[in-house]
């Protein structure tokens, strides 16, 4: 019996990386997957995957930004399955050329700030608006959004990302005490450097030589070490944990913050 057996899971981005990983990795512990994703061919190609492996799993075409696409999503799941135990709001604003500008903030527009909020915090937002009910009736959920380590203090780039970040944050912890009395959690990952399609497009070879630099693990973190946090907060062993945003960032965020300057000064020595 899996960990998540018979349970009915929602992952949106789950067309690659971290929503990937976790789409396979939810299904391997015989829950049943909507593949989410607002590409086509990549959630399709997970779902095809998944069933091949003798798991299930349905792919869905949905622009998280978009509230009529939530609501056919949420409707669908419903329509098809019955019920919903677990919404993974995973899906993240990508624009490469707006993420060039937002990591000036003398070039910080509005329009991207307002571009990042569209997905990282409305999108996830209406999903939960849409599916909470359908949990209610069950009287149990689990609800768990991808943030970021970034989300946690200031930044000298990515500002409309970490801020939108920060946001979500705050919605995951008050509907964590909005609904934990009548059986929903909601919790939060927060990961640090991972090697998805999204993060090799934007490092480099010396980023990842800075990053082992701030990283207290030999090695930067794969999606499904994320995943991994996720199957937990996807199932039942994790009923008493609420409200929490869990760093999965190699101990990143475990030290004062001049450590790496300290680790020189002693490799100098
Ligand atoms: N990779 C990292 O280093 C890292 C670090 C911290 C946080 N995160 C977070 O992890 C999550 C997953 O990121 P990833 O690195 O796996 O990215 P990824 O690019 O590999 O996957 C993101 C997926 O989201 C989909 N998507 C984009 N816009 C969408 C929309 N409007 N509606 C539905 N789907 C949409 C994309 O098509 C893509 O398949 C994000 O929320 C991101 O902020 C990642």
């Amino acid at each position: 019996m899996g960990r998540l057996q018979d349970k009915i899971c929602i992952i949106t981005g789950a067309g690659s990386g971290i929503g990937r990983a976790s789409a396979t990795m939810f299904a391997k512990e015989g829950a049943t997957v909507i593949v989410a994703d607002i590409r086509a061919e990549p959630a399709e190609e997970v779902a095809h995957a998944i069933e091949a492996g003798g798991g299930r799993a349905r792919a869905m075409v949905v622009d998280v930004g978009e509230e009529s696409q939530l609501a056919t999503m949420i409707g669908s799941t419903i329509s098809e399955f019955g019920q919903i135990d677990v919404l993974f709001n995973n899906a993240l604003f990508i624009n490469t050329e707006m993420a060039m500008r937002d990591g000036d903030f003398l070039q910080w527009d509005p329009e991207i700030f307002q571009a990042n909020l569209r997905v990282n915090v409305i999108g996830a937002m209406l999903a939960c608006k849409l599916a909470i009910p359908h949990m209610l009736e069950r009287g149990k959920g689990s609800i768990i959004s991808t943030s970021t380590g970034s989300s946690l203090g200031g930044d000298v780039t990515a500002y409309s990302y970490g801020s939108s970040k920060a946001a979500l944050n705050w919605f995951v912890q008050s509907l964590a005490a909005t609904y934990g009395k009548r059986g929903i959690r909601s919790n939060a990952i927060l990961p640090g450097p991972t090697q998805t399609p999204s993060k090799l497009q934007w490092s480099t070879a010396r980023m990842d030589e800075l990053f082992m630099e701030v990283l207290n693990t030999p090695f930067i973190g794969e999606p499904e070490d994320i995943g991994a946090m996720a199957v937990f907060l996807a199932s039942d062993e994790s009923r008493y944990v609420n409200g929490m945003l869990y760093s999965v960032d190699g101990g990143q965020s475990c030290t004062v913050p001049f450590v790496s300057v300290t680790r020189a000064m002693q490799a100098d020595a």
